[in-house]
C-alpha cells in the first residue's frame, strides 16, 4: 500500500549536534529536522545557529516548547507567557523563525492543573496560536509522547493545531494509537500534518528488535534489513506523512531512505492492530 509520499524527519534529541549529520541528511534530500528547546542540554538551537546558521536555510525545522530549565532541574509548564517567550527566544538563537513550533506533552502539566486543566491547555493553545498569528512561526502543533489524556479537554479549545505529532511504530501500544487517530479526526488534520516519531523506541538495539521480523508487515521485504522494515512500517502505526527518528550516522539515515519505497501491506497491520486492541482489552488474540 502507498499513501502520500513518505518524508523522513532528522530528529536531534540524542543527536551530537554534527555539522556533517546535516551536510549528510541535505545529501540524503533529508531537509527537514526536528529539535527542541530542552535538547543538548538546552543548546541546541544555538549549537544549530553557531555551527550550521549557513545551513539551516535549506532546511525546514521543527521545535518544541513546554520545557523550561528550572532553579530545581527542568520543569514543565504550559504558562502561556513563558511559552511566548520561549517561541521568541527560539527564533532569535535559531537566527531564523521556525517553521513549526510543537507544545511539548501538555499531557505532563494538564494532569497537574486539575481541574482546570481544559482552560490551562486552551490558553497554551492560544499562546502558540498567538506566536504564530506574530509570525513567530509558521505554524504550531502538538507533540504528546501519551495522547490519551488529551482526548476528553480539546472540545473546549478554541486554537487547534495545524500539525500532530505522535509516537508511531511497532512498539507503540493499542491506547496510544487510537488516541491518535481520535486526535487526528477532531482536528481535522490530514496525513501530511500528523508525524510520527521515535519509530525505534529510542533504540535499535534494545532486545526486542532481534525478537521479531518487521518485514511481515512489507509486500515484499526481500531487500530491506529489519531496521529498515520496523522504519518502513511505523508509517502506518497510526498513518502519518512524516516519521521523525534519530540518528547519527548519515550511513543509517541513508538505509532509512532506502526503506521509503517498500510497500507496506495494509491488511497486515490492520490484523496487527485488531490483534493489538484484543490484547489490550484482555481478549484473547
Ligand atoms: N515527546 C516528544 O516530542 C518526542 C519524544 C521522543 C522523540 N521525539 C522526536 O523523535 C526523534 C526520534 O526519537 P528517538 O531518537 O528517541 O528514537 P528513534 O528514532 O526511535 O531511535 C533512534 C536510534 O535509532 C538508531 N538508528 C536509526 N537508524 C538506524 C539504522 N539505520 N540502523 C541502526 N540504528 C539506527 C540510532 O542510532 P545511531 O545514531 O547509531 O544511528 C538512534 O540511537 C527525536 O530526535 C525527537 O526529534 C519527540
Amino acid at each position: 500500500m502507498r499513501g502520500a509520499d513518505p518524508r523522513v524527519v532528522l530528529g536531534l534529541h540524542r543527536s551530537r549536534h554534527e555539522r556533517r549529520l546535516l551536510t549528510g541528511a541535505l545529501d540524503l534530500g533529508v531537509t527537514a529536522l526536528d529539535t527542541s528547546t530542552n535538547y543538548l542540554g538546552f543548546r541546541s538551537h544555538q549549537t544549530l545557529g553557531r555551527t550550521a546558521g549557513d545551513l539551516l536555510p535549506e532546511f525546514t525545522i521543527s521545535t518544541k516548547v513546554g520545557y523550561f530549565a528550572g532553579p530545581g532541574g527542568v520543569e514543565h509548564s504550559l504558562d502561556p507567557i513563558r511559552l511566548h517567550a520561549a517561541v521568541e527566544q527560539a527564533a532569535e538563537d535559531l537566527g531564523r523563525e521556525p517553521d513549526v513550533v510543537f507544545l511539548h506533552n501538555p499531557e505532563h502539566s494538564v494532569r497537574e492543573a486539575a481541574p482546570h486543566h481544559q482552560e490551562v491547555l486552551a490558553q497554551a493553545f492560544a499562546a502558540l496560536d498567538d506566536a504564530t498569528a506574530k509570525g513567530l512561526c509558521a505554524a504550531w502543533g502538538v507533540a504528546s509522547w501519551d495522547p490519551s489524556p488529551l482526548l476528553s479537554l480539546i472540545h473546549t479549545t478554541v486554537a487547534k493545531p495545524a500539525v500532530l505529532m505522535v509516537r508511531a511504530g511497532l512498539l507503540v501500544g493499542a491506547g496510544t494509537l487510537d488516541a491518535a487517530d481520535t486526535l487526528t479526526k477532531a482536528w481535522g488534520l490530514d496525513g501530511g500534518h500528523v508525524w510520527g516519531m521515535s519509530p525505534f523506541g529510542g533504540s535499535t538495539s534494545a532486545p526486542v528488535w532481534a525478537r521479531i521480523d518487521p518485514r511481515v508487515f512489507l509486500r515484499d521485504s526481500s531487500r530491506l534489513t529489519r531496521v529498515q522494515s520496523a522504519f518502513r512500517a511505523a508509517y502506518h502505526l497510526p498513518q502519518v506523512g512524516s516519521v521523525v527518528v534519530g540518528t547519527d550516522e548519515p550511513a543509517h539515515l541513508s538505509e532509512l531512505v532506502g526503506a521509503l519505497a517498500a510497500e507496506v501491506e495494509e491488511r497486515t497491520i490492520q490484523e496487527y492492530r485488531r490483534l493489538l486492541r484484543n490484547r489490550s482489552r484482555g481478549q484473547p488474540t
